[in-house]
Parts: structure tokens; C-alpha cells; sequence
């Protein structure tokens, strides 16, 4: 019980880690949070301090999703199994991966504040089931390009996740996962979701 406590930590810890917050602190000396939308993920930081700074964002934001799931993984397949009943594991990756994507957005380091936990689901989805993750990013870049606008993609991605869920990975903990945090970075969305039932939504380009 202490270890499956122990990875769910980790992985609330590894999404809390601030990386939009730190590139914009370091290479611009601002406080990312008082700009733009207010967001620390990589769109904000792509508006906000430019195009490398955002990559490099997205990349490692997405690494720590990516990390969150792969860290149950390697504990069962490195004997865990033997520590913890096998059957844990899709719960324990379940968890951990809603744990990371809170951590995110709810920065134990930024106090309780953060991104939208769209770029680690992306990280997270990749890892669960590749083609889970492809399909959504699919999802992501078709309504992008037609839109220009991230957070429109980013919900769309959303939804179609319970969807794609349902259709490549249907047992109890990921439709769980999946219903969870579709719905939670909806929420998250909910000021851009304002912005776009005003037409004021900046689309990629445009500064907020
Ligand atoms: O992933 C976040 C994106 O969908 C929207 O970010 O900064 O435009 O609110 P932002």
C-alpha cells in the first residue's frame, strides 16, 4: 500500500514540476502567470516568451506524463507484481496519471496554481495506448488547423478522448481516467470557453 502511495506521489510530483513557469522566469524574468492567459502551459509560453521556449514546454511537459505512466509500468514489469497484486496495476496507472495531470495544473510549487493539463495528458495518453495518444492528437491537430485556435483543439481533443477510450482501451480504470480528466481540463478551460462564445479567443498568431 506505502508503494502504490508512493508512485501515486511521484507522479503528483513529477505533474507539479513548473516548466512553463521556470522557462518564462528564466529566460524573460516574468512571472508567466500575470500574462497572456495567465496559464503556465506552452501555449501561453509560445505567446508569451516565443517559439523554442514553448517547444521546449510542450516536449517536457508531456515527458512528464509520459514518465508518470512509465514508472507503474517498470515497477510491474521489474517484479512489482510481486510486491503488489498485478491487478493494481491498470488502477495504479489510472491514478497516478490523474494525480499527475492535478499536479499540473494545481503546482504544489506555484501554489495550487498552474496549466490547463492538456500537453501531460498528451504524454500520458501516448504512453497508456499509442494510438490512443495519436488519435487524440489527430483530433488536436485537425480542429488547429481549421480553427488556429489551441484551446478549441485542446477540448475537442478532450472529448474525443472518451470516445477513443471506449474504442481502444475499454475496461473500468482507463474509462475512469478518461472520463476524469477530459472533464477536469475542460474545466480548466472554462475562461477560454467564455472567450470563444465572445469571438474573443486569440488564435495562434495573435497575442491575448
Ligand atoms: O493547453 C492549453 C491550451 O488549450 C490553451 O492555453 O494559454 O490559450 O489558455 P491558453
Amino acid at each position: 500500500l506505502l508503494i502504490s502511495f508512493g508512485l501515486i506521489l511521484f507522479a503528483y510530483l513529477l505533474g507539479s514540476i513548473p516548466t512553463g513557469y521556470l522557462v518564462a522566469l528564466v529566460l524573460k524574468g516574468i512571472d508567466i502567470r500575470e500574462y497572456g492567459s495567465g496559464s503556465t502551459g506552452a501555449t501561453n509560453v509560445l505567446r508569451t516568451v516565443g517559439k523554442g521556449a514553448a517547444l521546449t514546454v510542450l516536449l517536457i511537459d508531456m515527458l512528464k506524463g509520459i514518465l508518470a505512466v512509465a514508472s507503474v509500468k517498470l515497477f510491474f514489469i521489474y517484479g512489482g507484481g510481486e510486491i503488489l497484486p498485478i491487478q493494481w496495476q491498470d488502477w495504479l496507472i489510472a491514478i497516478a496519471s490523474l494525480l499527475a495531470v492535478l499536479g499540473h495544473s494545481k503546482s504544489i510549487w506555484l501554489k495550487f496554481s498552474g496549466g490547463k493539463s492538456a500537453a501531460i495528458s498528451l504524454g500520458i495518453l501516448l504512453t497508456m495506448n499509442p494510438f490512443l495518444g495519436l488519435g487524440t492528437l489527430g483530433v488536436f491537430v485537425i480542429v488547429l488547423s481549421i480553427s488556429k485556435i489551441v484551446s478549441l483543439s485542446s477540448i475537442s481533443a478532450a472529448i474525443a478522448v472518451n470516445i477513443l477510450m471506449w474504442l481502444l482501451q475499454p475496461t473500468a480504470p482507463y474509462i475512469v481516467f478518461a472520463i476524469i480528466a477530459a472533464s477536469y481540463v475542460i474545466i480548466r478551460h472554462r475562461s477560454n470557453i467564455d472567450r470563444i462564445l465572445s469571438g474573443k479567443e486569440p488564435r495562434i498568431g495573435q497575442t491575448a
